[in-house]
């Protein structure tokens, strides 16, 4: 099944294979450089099915870290179209793009908070910062989170005109969108907080606005975190009554991660720890999937994809240690190899 193509909207992936998104923390002013071209490059040459440009802010305070990537004004977009030609032009992949928003969690480095002076103010749903230790993050008003909602939908209207195929929002590890879902992190009592309705309604209002700018070329993929691992937090029923909702706001893809917003949480961590949520989604809310987390071998991905845990393969780590992970599944699996055309002399060995 890993090199069985798979449509969403009309954009038709090769195979199954997914390039998880991964901040490099190598962008000024959160524009693409040359860094950036050929890392993203190169994984289309490995015959990626589908490449998902790292967490990109919607604004500056949206980034995790001053070098982190961002789609809040035209420039930074023309850089990332010019990837996009690139993947387009030379290769039969398809490329997609992670449209973030870091909250509490941002203005960091090296996993630590910086300053207001060498970063900024974070925001958050409420009061309550990631770890004690940190600022205490301004409040959003309503308002606010209604401009915060504009943000993603014009960061959306930049990426289909950059020519992306896939937009991906990021609502999982603790990020601002997560941190409105999980009644842990948000305490609000205006109609963002609250019940389950309330604390989804963020999503559902970026779901909206970004799919008012998507046509039948771009579809539309959300990450969330499966659970969060801690009492009376976001857990898998929350997330399989989430991912029934965004089924029904036409979102072609739930990628589903775990954790991240709950500061010591204990995760158990084993090959393929996260794939039973992503299983228990895809079947219980009937949506298609994305499974992700120390997935490593082609033999592995597969039996996800043939057990019905999944319809696509989001690998991270792995895809960086070895961009041709695909071409070379391909070679295993004796299906069609995937390598470049200028590459063919390389499949005969005498
Ligand atoms: C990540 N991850 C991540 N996730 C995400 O949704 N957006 C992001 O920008 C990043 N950035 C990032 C950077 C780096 C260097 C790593 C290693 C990871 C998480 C990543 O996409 C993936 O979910 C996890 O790494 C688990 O998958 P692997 O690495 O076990 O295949």
């Amino acid at each position: 099944m890993l090199y069985t193509p798979i449509q969403f909207r009309n954009v038709e992936l090769k195979n199954r294979w997914v390039m998880s998104p991964m901040c490099m923390y190598s962008c000024e002013n959160g524009m693409a450089n040359d860094f950036h071209f050929v890392h993203y490059g190169s994984r289309a040459q490995g015959g990626t099915g589908l490449i998902v440009i790292e967490a990109t802010g919607v604004e500056p305070r949206g980034r995790i870290t001053n070098h982190c990537m961002g789609i809040w004004n035209d420039e930074q977009a023309e850089k990332l179209q010019r990837i996009v030609e690139f993947v387009h032009t030379h290769s039969d992949s398809k490329i997609g793009i992670q449209l973030a928003h870091a909250g509490r969690k941002g203005s960091t480095w090296n996993n630590h908070q910086i300053s207001i002076e060498e970063g900024w103010e974070t925001i958050a749903p409420s009061p309550i910062p990631y770890h004690p230790s940190e600022r205490i993050p301004h409040v959003l008003t309503t308002d606010e989170v209604k401009g915060l909602v504009l943000n993603f939908k014009e960061a959306a209207r930049r990426a289909v005109k950059a020519g992306f195929d896939i937009i991906e929002l990021h609502g999982a590890h603790g990020y601002l969108i997560h941190q409105f879902l999980s009644p842990l992190s948000n305490i609000r009592t205006d109609e963002y907080g609250g019940s389950f309705e309330n604390r989804i309604r963020f999503l559902l209002e970026i779901v909206e606005s970004v799919n008012e700018e998507l046509n039948a070329e771009t579809a539309l993929f959300v990450r969330i975190s499966g659970t969060e691992y801690a009492e009376n937090g976001w857990d898998i029923e929350s997330s399989v009554a989430l991912a029934k909702v965004l089924k029904d706001y036409s979102v072609d893809l739930v990628d589903v991660s775990s954790g991240g917003n709950i500061h010591g949480a204990k995760i158990s961590v084993f090959d393929g720890y996260q794939v039973p949520f992503s299983s228990q989604i895809r079947n219980e809310a009937a949506v298609k999937t994305g499974a992700v987390g120390l997935i490593t071998e082609v033999e592995q991905a597969e039996e996800i994809l043939q057990n019905g845990n999944a319809d696509l393969i989001f690998v991270a780590r792995e895809i960086l240690r070895n961009p041709y992970i695909a071409v070379q599944g391909s070679f295993e699996m004796k299906e069609e190899c995937f390598f470049p055309h200028q590459y063919t002399r390389a499949k005969i060995s005498s």
